[in-house]
């Protein structure tokens, strides 16, 4: 239950070694957050997460397994975690792969793959949280968007589709949610330096987990439904959703692809 001044006491992050979740984790464990399950795969590490989170003052930090594919099973795992914690304030939802053009293109299943880990399941999972917060009455889902969604390119956009069909479900089921006490948020970062991008040559904007994780959190102070990482970045694409497709497709060659 979110404490008296609404700081989130109790986080369920659906993809538990996220770098983006270790750090969000961290800043809600160093405030009030003294509950934090992390649900994932078992050949996650979600083991480091949770010592950084253990570390910054949580006290009852819970593994479970998660994967975004197993669609039959989100039902029970995700009623298991309400009904044994009683409730849970804050549902983060980073679970997701990059992948790269050249591998999509050269096997379509693994494209496919890449919408079922990135979208179909996460429908699937966020349908089952977001039916839980409304019986608690209360609590915030937060899923990750990409500005890759925004505007496809043609070097990225596969995954750009995958958030692209997440952002739209993100605003669908927050809308459906209103006045009902449950809180859709989407987070729209650009180039974001963890595991995910390792080795890629930094995109204009470029930022760090904690920073991201910061802007979340004061986006949940001040009751944003999207959250852009950096701020900055909502002006630039502000333009590039209206640009004609010839000239997006100049500015996104410059932009390298
Ligand atoms: N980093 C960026 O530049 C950036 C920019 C915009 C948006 N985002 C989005 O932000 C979110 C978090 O990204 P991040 O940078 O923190 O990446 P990350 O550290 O790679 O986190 C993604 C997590 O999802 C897990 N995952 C992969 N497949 C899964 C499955 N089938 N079921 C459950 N979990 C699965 C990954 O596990 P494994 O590590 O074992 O694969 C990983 O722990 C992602 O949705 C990403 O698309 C990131």
């Amino acid at each position: 239950m979110q404490d008296a001044l609404g700081e989130v006491q109790s986080v369920l992050v659906l993809g538990g070694g996220s770098d983006i979740g270790r750090a969000l984790c961290v800043r809600l464990a160093r405030s009030r957050c003294r509950t934090v399950v992390l649900a994932g795969r078992p050949e996650d590490d979600m083991e480091p997460v949770a010592d950084a989170a253990r570390a910054a003052g949580a006290t009852t930090v819970e593994l479970v397994e998660w994967d975004s594919t197993d669609v039959a099973s989100h039902r029970k795992v995700i009623d298991d975690v309400f009904d044994r914690f009683g409730s849970i304030d804050l549902v983060y939802v980073p679970a997701g792969i990059l992948g790269s053009q050249e591998a999509f293109d050269a096997d379509p299943t693994f494209a496919a793959k890449a919408v079922e880990i990135n979208f179909g399941g996460l429908v699937s999972a966020c349908l089952v949280v977001a039916d839980r917060l409304e019986k608690q009455g209360y609590g915030t889902l937060v899923l990750m968007s990409s500005v890759a969604g925004l505007r496809a390119r043609k070097d990225n956009f596969v995954y750009g589709s995958t958030k692209a069909g997440l952002d739209a479900f993100a605003q669908g089921l927050g809308d459906s949610l209103h006045g009902r006490g449950v809180r859709v948020v989407v987070v729209r970062p650009g180039f974001v330096r963890t595991k995910m991008t390792e080795g890629m040559d930094a995109a204009p904007f470029s930022t760090t987990p904690d920073k991201v994780a910061e802007l979340i959190v004061a986006g949940l102070a001040k009751g944003q439904e999207i959250v852009w990482a950096p701020p900055l970045l909502q002006y630039p694409f502000f333009v590039f959703r209206l640009l004609p497709r010839f000239l997006w497709r100049i500015v996104a060659e410059r932009a390298g692809g």
